[in-house]
C-alpha cells in the first residue's frame, strides 16, 4: 500500500511498488480522460525554494488533470523563509492547506527533515545534490516504454556525477534490477560520490569509472547526460573549466548503438548539441512528457484513490 508514504529516496518504494506507479502511469498513458476527476477537491502543495520548470509544471499539470487543484510557492523570497520561518513550521502549517506536499529544497536532507512535520504525504522533488526520486520515476517509465525491460542494461551516466542528484536516484533504483551494469563518464573533479560506489560494491553490482565518453560509447543501452551543477559550485572559475567538458554530437554517436536511448533530465546547457534532437535515439522530450503521467500515477497512489 503506498497510501499516505512519502517519497524521499528512489529507494523508498519496492521494485513490486515500482512497478504498480510505472503501471498505473502506462494505464494514464492509454486513456487519460479516464482519470480526469479521479482527485476532485483534493489539494497538491508545491513549495519550492530552489528553481524549477518541468518539475513543478509537471505537478501541477499532474494535479489538474486529475480534476485537483494545487497552491504554493515558487521561491523562498515569496514564503516566510525569507522573513526566518524555519523548514519544520512552514511544513506544519502547509499540512493545514493541502492533502499532498511536493518540496524542493536547496538542502541535502531537507526533504527527511520535512516529512518528520508533514501530517501528509511528502514528496521530494529534489534536495540539494542529494536526492530527486520523482525524476527517477519518469527516467524508468521511459525505460520501460522504450526497452521493455528494467533489466540486462548498461547504462552509462555521464557529466556531472558529484552534485546530479538525477543521477544518484536513477543509480539507486536500476541498481535493484537484476543484471544492470554501470559507466559513469566524469572528470575526476565531478565523480560520482563514494557512498554510493559502496552501497554498488556492497550489492555486488558492476560499474566502472572512465573519463572518456568515446571509450564506451558502444558498449551503452543506455546514455544518460547531465549538466554540470553551476549553482552548487563554490568556484565559478571551476565551473567554467569544467563545463564544457562532454558535448555529444552526431559524430560522438557514430559508434553507439542502433537501439541506444539518449536520456537528460534536461534543463540542458551545452552538453547535448540540438542537432542530436532530430535522432530518433534522443528521448529527452519524450521524458518530459512521461514525467506528467508518472506524477499523476504518484499522486492517485499516495492519496489512496488507486
Ligand atoms: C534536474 C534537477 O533539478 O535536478 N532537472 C529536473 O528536475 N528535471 C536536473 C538539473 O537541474 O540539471
Amino acid at each position: 500500500m503506498l497510501k499516505n508514504r512519502n517519497l524521499i529516496n528512489a529507494d523508498d518504494f519496492t521494485t513490486e511498488e515500482t512497478l504498480e506507479i510505472l503501471n498505473l502511469a502506462q494505464d494514464i498513458i492509454k486513456s487519460p480522460e479516464s482519470f480526469s476527476d479521479l482527485c476532485n477537491g483534493k489539494i497538491l502543495g508545491t513549495l519550492f525554494f530552489e528553481p524549477s520548470t518541468r518539475t513543478r509544471l509537471s505537478f501541477e499539470s499532474a494535479i489538474h488533470r486529475l480534476g485537483g487543484d494545487c497552491i504554493g510557492f515558487t521561491e523562498s523570497k515569496s514564503s516566510s523563509a525569507a522573513k526566518g520561518e524555519s523548514l519544520a513550521d512552514t511544513i506544519r502549517t502547509v499540512s493545514n492547506y493541502v492533502d499532498v506536499i511536493a518540496m524542493r529544497h536547496p538542502n541535502e536532507g531537507s526533504a527527511t527533515l520535512a516529512s518528520d512535520y508533514a501530517e501528509v504525504p511528502l514528496i521530494n522533488a529534489g534536495d540539494g545534490g542529494h536526492q530527486h526520486p520523482t525524476q527517477t520515476l519518469t527516467d524508468l517509465l521511459t525505460i520501460l516504454e522504450t526497452k521493455d525491460t528494467l533489466e540486462n542494461l548498461t547504462i552509462g551516466f555521464c557529466g556531472d556525477l558529484k552534485f546530479g542528484r538525477t543521477v544518484h536516484s536513477l543509480t539507486k533504483a536500476m541498481s535493484k534490477y537484476p543484471n544492470n551494469k554501470f559507466i559513469f563518464i566524469s572528470p575526476e573533479e565531478l565523480q560520482i560520490p563514494r557512498y554510493i560506489k559502496m552501497q554498488l560494491e556492497a550489492k555486488g553490482v558492476e560499474f566502472k569509472e572512465v573519463e572518456k565518453l568515446q571509450e564506451v560509447i558502444d558498449k551503452l543501452d543506455i546514455l544518460y547526460m547531465t549538466r554540470v551543477q553551476r549553482e552548487r559550485f563554490f568556484n565559478e572559475a571551476d565551473y567554467i573549466r569544467l563545463k564544457d567538458s562532454y558535448i555529444l554530437d552526431n559524430k560522438k554517436l557514430k559508434n553507439a548503438k542502433k537501439d541506444l536511448a539518449i536520456l537528460h533530465p534536461l534543463p540542458r546547457v551545452n552538453e547535448i548539441s540540438t542537432e542530436v534532437d532530430s535522432d530518433p535515439r534522443a528521448l529527452y522530450f519524450k521524458q518530459v512528457k512521461y514525467g506528467v503521467f508518472v506524477r499523476m500515477a504518484l499522486i492517485l497512489k499516495l492519496l489512496g484513490v488507486r
